[in-house]
């Protein structure tokens, strides 16, 4: 059942309170829920409790949800998100009830005496009105996995160290049953014991699959995570799930996985297109793109005449995971080009492992835009994966070179989307050289406030709310939401500006 009207308005109402206080709510729900269900923390990342990006994360769902609570449609990628991610850990809808108690009671403990039995009433209504979206979503998808619906256990056939920081586990279900399909750039989640938490805790994270999909195994690729944080206590804090697998699970041990999900892929159609395709990647964020490579020459009818460039920025060649595997099917396949970076070695480095390889960050200024990028194919289809920073940075230089951003994928490793950045201003940029060069305009002085103003919100809601998976900074794609707006205030600015003939 919707909303009444005066739930609604007290909704509305209440979105400022959750913009001051929204993570203060969340810390304290999920302070409350984990202590007294430590069982979930089975499906909770402890880390992302530790650092606080679950709880940004939550915190930005819920505002973005009451500022477009008269316009859910715009939430709609966001609810995929969500979905996919509660999907691979078996969210199951009894979970929402748990929810509920506790979101609902911090609301009350921090805003005290604001949050009348009105505001509690509303509040209710509009979250089972959230939650049956996204149980619908997850019932939906539960369906499409043909009869997996729990973790299942797999065996580690085989452990491969493709590099100093990646090592490959590959995956048989123990049950000997055949294994569901996947379009290549999705993940499984994995739930392991992790020795160093004590008292045989589990946890889980995602992976995405690093192989063509068809074959009776899964291979996930992990980097072990050995950050160090140095800013506060100067501390290692090692990664909990990625130093047990490389640690404690070898050959022949049982780990628990779930049916491939996400919307981080290249789809059916994508697959067998003629079209150019360009895979920009940075360290692990490699394994999306080499599961694309192999599926698109190896299955797909296309392979040998589509233009395929895989860019991979790595630290240095021994971190380099797949550099052999990926300079054969380049060798095999001449329409196939490869690129690397590497951001931590000096130039006689580079200079020994060919002429496709350069030192220094990822820069695509680097690069002919036609020749590498296929800017002159408005059809050209873009994957980055990689850190936000380096998501961010791609994203824009993309943008600025004209590509359109409906052609840009990105996939965090991470929860809470993709900070906003320079991707909005990269936009406003490239449109108003296009406009500059339209009118054969010249320098500042004719430029109309009205437009640039416009131009950089349409450019700035529009990153913001398409590409708002981020770090926790700033809350993933709920905040598309936010963006949206600004966008459409952009929109209006431009039109009114147009008007003017400015
Ligand atoms: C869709 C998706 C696909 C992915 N695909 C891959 C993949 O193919 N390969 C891959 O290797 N990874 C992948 N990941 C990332 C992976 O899920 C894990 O996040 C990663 O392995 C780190 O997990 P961990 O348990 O080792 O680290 P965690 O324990 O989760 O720690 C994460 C970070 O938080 C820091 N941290 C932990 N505790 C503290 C503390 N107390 N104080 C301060 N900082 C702390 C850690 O140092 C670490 O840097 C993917 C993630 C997603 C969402
Ligand atoms: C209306 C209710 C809910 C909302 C709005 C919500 C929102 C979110 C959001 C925004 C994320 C981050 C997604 C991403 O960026 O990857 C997330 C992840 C998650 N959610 Fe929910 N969620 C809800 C209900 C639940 C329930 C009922 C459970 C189970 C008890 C649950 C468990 C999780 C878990 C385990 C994660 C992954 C956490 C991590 O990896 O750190 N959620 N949810």
């Amino acid at each position: 059942m919707g909303l009444t009207q005066p739930q609604t308005d007290i909704i509305k109402a209440t979105v400022p309170i959750l913009a001051e206080h929204g993570v203060s709510i969340t810390t304290e729900f999920y302070k409350n829920m984990l202590t007294e269900n430590p069982s979930l923390y089975k499906v909770f990342n402890i880390a992302n409790q530790v650092t606080g990006h679950q709880q940004r994360a939550l915190a930005g769902a819920v505002y973005a949800y009451a500022a477009n609570i008269e316009n859910l449609s715009v939430l709609g990628p966001a609810i995929e998100t969500i979905v996919h991610k509660h999907c691979s850990l078996y969210i199951q809808p009894a979970d929402y009830e748990i929810v509920a108690k506790y979101l609902l009671q911090a609301m009350k403990i921090v805003l005290g005496d604001a949050c009348t039995e009105a505001v509690l009433d509303a509040w209710g209504a509009a979250y089972w009105q959230l939650a049956d979206v996204l149980i619908a979503h997850e019932r939906a998808l539960y369906q499409s996995t043909d009869g997996w619906t729990d973790w299942r256990d797999f065996r580690i056939v085989r452990k491969v160290v493709e590099s100093t920081e990646i090592t490959s586990f590959y995956l048989e279900p123990v049950d000997g049953g055949k294994l569901p399909t996947y379009n290549p750039g999705q993940y499984i989640s994995v739930q392991i014991e992790v020795p160093s938490l004590g008292g045989g805790q589990m946890q889980a994270r995602q992976y995405s699959l690093s192989d063509v999909p068809g074959k009776s195994h899964y291979r996930i690729s992990v980097k072990r995570d050995l950050w160090v944080d140095s800013s506060s206590t100067g501390k290692a804090s090692p990664g909990h799930v990625s130093n047990a697998l490389h640690d404690t699970k070898n050959e022949g041990d049982v780990i628990r996985v779930s049916h491939p999900f996400g919307e981080f892929f290249l789809s059916a159609d994508e697959q067998q297109a003629s079209t150019p395709l360009v895979l920009l990647s940075a360290g692990v964020g490699l394994t999306p793109m080499v599961s694309m490579l192999n599926t698109i020459t190896s299955t797909t009818p296309t392979s040998k005449k589509r233009k395929v460039h895989f860019i991979h920025c790595a630290r240095s060649l021994a971190s380099l995971a797949f550099k052999p595997h990926v300079s054969n099917i380049a060798k095999k396949y001449p329409n196939v080009a490869t690129t690397y970076f590497l951001s931590n070695s000096p130039a006689s480095e580079a200079k020994t492992a060919g002429s496709n390889t350069r030192t220094g960050r990822m820069s695509l200024s680097a690069l002919d835009a036609r020749k590498d990028l296929y800017i002159d194919t408005p059809e050209t289809k873009y994957f980055i994966c990689g850190p936000s920073g380096f998501m961010k940075d791609m994203e824009a230089a993309l943008l600025e070179l004209g590509v359109a951003q409906g052609n840009i994928k990105m996939e965090l490793f991470g929860t809470g989307g993709i900070p906003a950045g320079a991707a909005g201003a990269a936009a406003a940029r490239a449109a108003a050289k296009k406009k500059q060069a339209a009118t054969g305009g010249g320098a500042a002085g004719g430029v109309c406030p009205l437009h640039v103003a416009g131009f950089a919100a349409v450019g700035a809601g529009v990153g913001l709310g398409l590409y708002g998976k981020g770090n926790g900074v700033v809350e993933g794609r709920w905040w598309q939401a936010v963006g949206f707006g600004a966008a459409a205030v952009g929109v209006l600015a431009v039109v009114w500006g147009t008007l003017r003939r400015c």
